[in-house]
């Protein structure tokens, strides 16, 4: 069985906090975060107040709203751009998320000490957060009632070719948000992807280094469906990533593309690969060369631009029909993910690719060996009904673990099936 993913929950405040009482919880979680987590397939946790004992256990974070910033849970905002790990802030989360960033670019630039001393430095001259005026569109009593929700909508306008823009699918939405606060300036490493009519932050996304930060001044929660929630649990399965004839790349563009050099001379624009996927080639190379292979990269990291190049060539050379079987259009290619690699062979000064005859018993060694490291053949023969491409024994994927390879390669299976648990 496949593990859910686990989303870390940030706890809210408690509002009628009385240090007095010692029966009083200066913290609480709201249910509306956690069914939303379940709805789209992951385990919600509530996180206590020693963050850095969760780390290790949750695969993604939500920072709900609230109404103060708890410092003592920012080591998870730390951990989410460390580890690529995707976190959602709603209102306050979004808020903190922000600031948070912020703080750590002035930190650079002012040279100064502490995250606390940074904050203080700025508070007044050059504040984070800003409170916003007593009559506005942002602020509205809600209740359970749908009117009462419906009346607090207002218009957010999303910014093009942004993360948001790409989950919504669309240029504005009608959305509610309840803050009394917004977000006074940004880093320059992030991207403000939805402003309200007055100007009002909406939304923030940071998506350096991999990491998957989006932050939303807005109520998802609220709503009864929500794809902020889905892209929330479906990214933290990055290495499980679905692409195929049906699925495009759609969130899934902040990879950590590394360089790599390939040796085979006509691999000159596509031999980058995602980080990980990196390491567990390099392994899997030494262990080829070790049994006689030298084995190189073809094409691994292609940007949508080259897939759509390779696919018009194959497509004049070879015709419609051949281009269709063997190249993903632009947009639905794993390569553009930069964890697909098209492996090819050094043998006495030639290089040998594709379906030339004396790469068979490469080919049989490649699929016995490259599970071990974390890859599947992504196109086996007789599974062309499944994968709708034909068989392409040079075309390995990085699934992220040794576990999850064997799997799939010990029931000659495709990563449909394994998703599905049908094979
Ligand atoms: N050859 C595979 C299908 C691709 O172009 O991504
Ligand atoms: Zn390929």
């Amino acid at each position: 069985m496949t593990k859910k993913p686990v989303i870390g929950i940030i706890p809210t405040i408690n509002l009628n906090n009385d240090a007095n009482d010692p029966y009083q919880d200066r913290a609480s979680f709201v249910t509306m975060y956690s069914e939303k987590i379940k709805k789209s397939g992951g385990i919600p946790l509530g996180i206590l107040e020693d963050a850095s004992l969760y780390t290790s256990l949750c695969d993604g974070y939500l920072w709900p709203g609230g109404n103060k910033i708890l410092k003592e849970y920012i080591p998870l905002i730390e951990d989410a751009v460390k580890n690529n790990k995707p976190m959602l802030g709603i209102c306050l989360g979004a808020q903190t998320i922000a600031t948070l960033l912020n703080v750590l670019e002035d930190q650079q630039e002012n040279q100064a000490k502490s995250f606390k001393e940074t904050y203080d430095l700025n508070k007044e001259t050059k504040p984070y957060l800003k409170k916003l005026e007593d009559e506005n569109i942002h602020l509205h009593v809600v209740t359970k009632e749908k009117e009462t929700i419906d009346k607090a909508r207002h218009k957010v306008n999303i910014q093009k070719n942004s993360l948001l823009h790409e989950i919504f699918g669309c240029d504005d939405l009608n959305v509610v948000s309840l803050h009394g606060m917004f977000i006074a300036r940004t880093p320059k490493n992030v991207l403000v992807s939805a402003q309200a009519e007055d100007k009002v932050i909406e939304a923030v996304e940071y998506k350096e280094k991999g990491a998957l930060l989006l932050g939303v001044q807005f109520h998802p929660e609220i709503e009864e469906e929500n794809p902020l929630f889905d892209w929330l649990v479906s990214s933290t399965k990055k290495y499980l990533t679905l692409v195929n004839r049906e699925n495009s790349i759609k969130y899934y563009k902040n990879y950590k593309i590394v360089p790599y050099e390939s040796k085979y001379p006509k691999c000159q624009r596509d031999s980058n690969l995602e980080e990980n996927t990196a390491i567990a080639w390099k392994k899997l190379q030494s262990f080829l060369k070790e049994n006689g292979y030298n084995a190189e990269i073809e094409s691994a990291y292609r940007p949508k631009e080259l897939q759509e190049e390779i696919y018009k060539q194959i497509k004049s050379d070879e015709g419609t029909e051949y281009a269709e079987a063997y190249v993903a259009k632009p947009g639905y290619s794993e390569h553009e993910l930069g964890l697909a690699i098209d492996v090819c062979l050094q043998k006495n000064e030639l290089w040998l690719c594709g379906f030339e005859e004396e790469l068979s018993p490469f080919y049989a060694f490649l699929e016995e060996c490259c599970s071990n490291f974390g890859f599947i053949i992504r196109y086996p023969k007789g599974k062309e009904q499944i994968t709708k491409y034909n068989y392409e024994p040079w075309h390995i994927r990085y699934v992220g673990s040794v576990e999850i390879a064997k799997e799939i390669m010990d029931k000659h299976g495709t990563l449909e099936e394994y998703l599905c648990k049908k094979y």
